[in-house]
């Protein structure tokens, strides 16, 4: 009889002790009840990185508000929690109005960005109250018009492109100026956006905002960033008479990915912009304006590491190249590695043979769908776990239903309690749409 928890055992599965009992009898466990492919999330670990997040940033800035990005993991119950630790959400989409707003967030807690919104989007976020972060002169008149008819003034910041390279994967690199996002300091885009807003009577300007990037290890970008920022705030207040109630500097941080790796600690960041956001503010003062609060919306680094991606081994074939272990889920499951080339550490559970090296392959027809490649794995056999690690910010919520493979079912875990937070998909759900 185990005496190790749940929480214990996929403590056990991060510390790379996979061998080890606890590790097996959670994974067996989970497994049984609720089958595989499985994510499962850990409760206490949402909880302890969002509350690490807060202590760093809150006790060096006083006025803070901590956004969570939905799009890294939306299900309902990992909403609850962050909710209940007192995040706001950041949306993206309608779709996510409605999630946000299911969760039990209130409209006008909502800062909803995107960079192609459409009529119906911006109609919902001046219908609630929601900050609709602009992100074209386009969108200000067509926000401005939409809140003119409805007799409502808008509330808007506008997400900025600051054009600092954080130093982060091309394709989640967004604060360059080639990227698609925002508007550009350079050439006084943002500025005469702002100039415009002033005008138009149904918008109340409250706020600007950037996001650079994701997966961002260094400070030095997100430092450079707050300085063009907040020049910038200055120069607004100065110009233009424009005090702002936040100043909204994105997410982006990194979480570790790899054994021995640190990812980008809160406490880190917070030291760092900590000098330069104080120097604005009292340049600001000297200016006659209020200090905004500082506003900030991870995604990744609140769930990531939470997640489990729980699969079973259908087979294991030695070729004249190379060993495939082929497990029930692929890049369908968890798009990050045939995406983004992005490493999952993988588990081999119970297993406690001489490490070789192995391929984990998925179960999708593709080349490229190799879940974890050339690792030093213990060589496990059919029947058996492989678990891949941090995977609960990007893994279910990028999920599709390729090859006709139904979404895989979600738990939450809470010490020695396993929630299913999300039924497993059926074959019905592949063609409950269709309508012939
Ligand atoms: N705010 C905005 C405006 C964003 O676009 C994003 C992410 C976030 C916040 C949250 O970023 P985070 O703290 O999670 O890095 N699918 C990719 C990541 C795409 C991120 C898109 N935007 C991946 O799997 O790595």
């Amino acid at each position: 009889m185990s005496t190790s928890t749940l929480h214990d055992g996929l403590e056990a599965l991060r510390a790379d002790r996979a061998h080890e009992p606890a590790a097996s009898s959670a994974v067996s466990r989970l497994a049984s009840t609720f089958g595989t492919p499985l994510y499962v999330y850990d409760r206490t670990t949402i909880v302890s990185q969002f509350r690490s997040f807060h202590t760093a940033f809150a006790s060096l800035f006083p006025k803070l508000r901590v956004h969570y990005a939905l799009k890294a993991n939306a299900n309902g119950a990992v909403l609850a929690v962050l909710r209940g630790e007192g995040a706001a959400p950041e949306v993206v989409s309608l779709g996510e109005i409605v999630t946000a707003l299911r969760a039990g967030w209130r409209g006008d807690e909502i800062l909803f960005t995107s960079s192609s919104k459409g009529p119906d989007e911006i109609a919902k976020a001046v219908e609630i109250g929601a900050v609709l972060n602009v992100d074209s002169r386009d969108e200000l008149e067509q926000a401005a018009a939409t809140a003119a008819a409805a007799g409502k003034r808008v509330r808007i910041s506008f997400r900025i492109n600051p054009g600092v390279d954080p130093h982060t994967l091309h394709h989640i690199n967004t604060g360059i100026p080639e990227a698609k996002f925002g508007l550009h300091l350079d050439g006084g885009l943002a500025r005469a956006a702002y100039a415009r807003a002033t005008e138009l009577p149904s918008v109340a300007i409250t706020g600007i905002h950037c996001h650079i990037g994701s997966q961002i290890m260094e400070t030095d970008g997100y430092v450079a960033t707050a300085r063009k920022m907040l020049a910038f705030v200055q120069e607004l207040k100065r110009d233009l008479g424009l005090s702002l109630e936040f100043v909204d500097l994105g997410g982006g941080l990194a979480v570790p990915y790899h054994d021995g790796e640190e990812g980008l600690v809160p406490a880190v960041l917070a030291d760092a912009l900590a000098p330069v956001w104080s120097e604005a503010m009292a340049d600001l003062a000297a200016l006659g304006g209020d200090p905004p609060a500082l506003w900030l919306e991870p995604g990744r680094f609140f769930v990531a590491s939470s997640g489990f991606l729980v699969t079973r081994v259908n087979t294991v074939k030695t070729t004249t190249v190379k060993t495939f272990v082929n497990v029930n889920a692929g890049s369908n499951t968890l798009l990050r590695p045939a995406m983004y080339a992005a490493h999952h550490r993988a588990r081999v559970v119970g297993a406690s043979g001489t490490p070789e090296i192995l391929d984990v392959a998925g179960d999708v027809c593709e080349t490229g769908d190799i879940l974890a490649a050339e690792r030093r794995l213990p060589r496990p056999r059919a029947g058996d776990f492989v678990v891949f690690l941090d995977a609960g910010a990007y893994g279910f919520a990028m999920a599709s239903t390729y090859n006709a493979r139904p979404l895989p079912a979600e738990v939450l875990v809470d010490g020695d309690t396993a929630t299913l937070i999300r039924r497993r998909g059926t074959f019905e759900d592949l063609f409950r749409d269709e309508t012939k």
